[in-house]
């Protein structure tokens, strides 16, 4: 079962939980947080295991100041001023990425977007004082509603995680209000704890509300696509294409792969997780025509990988028709 620590009390707990890859419940002004260290794939990936979502829908990165946002997204002058107006708070940005940030692939779901945000209180804390940023998804079961107070955390994960840091309900008690910022313009993504009229009012610019948002993760899935097909629970290997291998055992033909990489040599599936989409890419990049993927047992993690590979393997009109 979960420690729950005050959170005047908690600080130097957390941080060496989440320095050492594990979980930590942790109260920002929205809801609590699920939170991990963005740069640790396998911390990452335990999230996805202890909310168990059956798929990887990209994360929001929390960062402790400004400098540390501008180290991992870039900031169209519309961004400065939305950080300026309203960070720290309940506002969720989504900018373009760049590369070397540390953020691990499986945060941004192999985006080249990334939602970045800027919390109050012990959010924040606990951020400066890891010097990383952390990963977090609201702390509460997939499909049920977000915890607000540390019993709601502790009765849906408790039993997940060994801590969580109590900082009592949550002010605001909704989260983050999501906007998408391009040169072109803004998309709100998902209402939330700032009014879109404040934010008008703020910029001056009207938001679109165009976009189906993130709650279809078809709309997603075209930038999940690599550029090589695939084929999925192969027993056999043809020659020439890549092959992106699970767990001790070879597809037969293993030997005439132009290449291989193993999402776990000894089958661990968060380990397989942490690599997906890393692995992913870089063998789209090695230019087969063709990935072969081994057979993903369904079990746990296995469920959002073979989600993950069976987006990447669908044909590209039947994903751009998706919802
Ligand atoms: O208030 C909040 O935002 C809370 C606290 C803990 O910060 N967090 C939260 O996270 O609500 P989560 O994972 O439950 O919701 C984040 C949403 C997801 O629906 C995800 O699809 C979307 O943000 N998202 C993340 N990265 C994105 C991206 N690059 N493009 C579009 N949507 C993105
Ligand atoms: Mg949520």
């Amino acid at each position: 079962m979960a420690e729950i620590l005050r959170q005047d009390q908690a600080l130097e707990a957390a941080c060496r939980l989440l320095d050492a890859g594990e979980l930590v419940a942790i109260p920002t002004e929205t809801v609590y947080g699920l939170a991990a260290d963005a740069t640790n794939g396998e911390a990452v990936a335990r999230i996805f295991e202890a909310k168990g979502r059956p798929r990887f829908n990209p994360l929001i990165a929390h960062v402790a100041d400004r400098q540390m946002a501008e180290g991992i997204a870039v900031f169209p002058p519309l961004a400065a001023r939305l950080a300026e107006a309203f960070w720290p708070g309940p506002l969720t940005l989504v900018l373009p990425h760049r590369q070397g940030s540390g953020i691990h692939p499986l945060v941004t779901a192999g985006l080249d977007t990334i939602a970045l945000r800027y919390p109050r209180g012990f959010g924040r804390d606990v951020i400066a004082r890891l010097g990383r940023p952390l990963a977090a998804p609201s702390a509460n079961i997939s499909g049920r509603v977000s915890g607000t107070t540390a019993e709601a955390v502790n009765a849906a994960l408790g039993n997940r995680i060994p801590l969580i840091v109590d900082g009592g309900p949550t002010p605001v008690g909704l989260e983050s209000t999501i906007l998408k910022v391009t040169d072109e313009g803004l998309t709100l993504l998902r209402p939330g704890g700032i009014a879109a009229e404040e934010i008008e009012g703020v910029v001056q610019v009207p938001l679109s509300r165009g976009a189906k948002g993130i709650e279809a993760p078809g709309m997603l899935a075209s930038h999940y696509a690599p550029h090589a097909r695939m084929r999925l629970n192969v027993a056999e290997v043809m020659p020439g294409e890549a092959l992106l291998a699970f767990g001790p055992a070879r597809a037969k033909g293993a030997e005439t792969a132009a290449e291989v990489m193993n999402l776990s040599p000894s089958g661990d599936l968060r380990e397989a997780a942490a690599n997906l989409f890393s692995h992913l890419s870089r063998l789209d990049a090695g230019g087969a025509v063709t990935i072969a993927v081994e057979p993903v047992p369904l079990t746990g993690l296995g469920e959002a990988i073979n989600d993950r590979l069976m987006r990447a393997a669908a044909p590209r009109d039947s994903q751009d028709e998706e919802h």
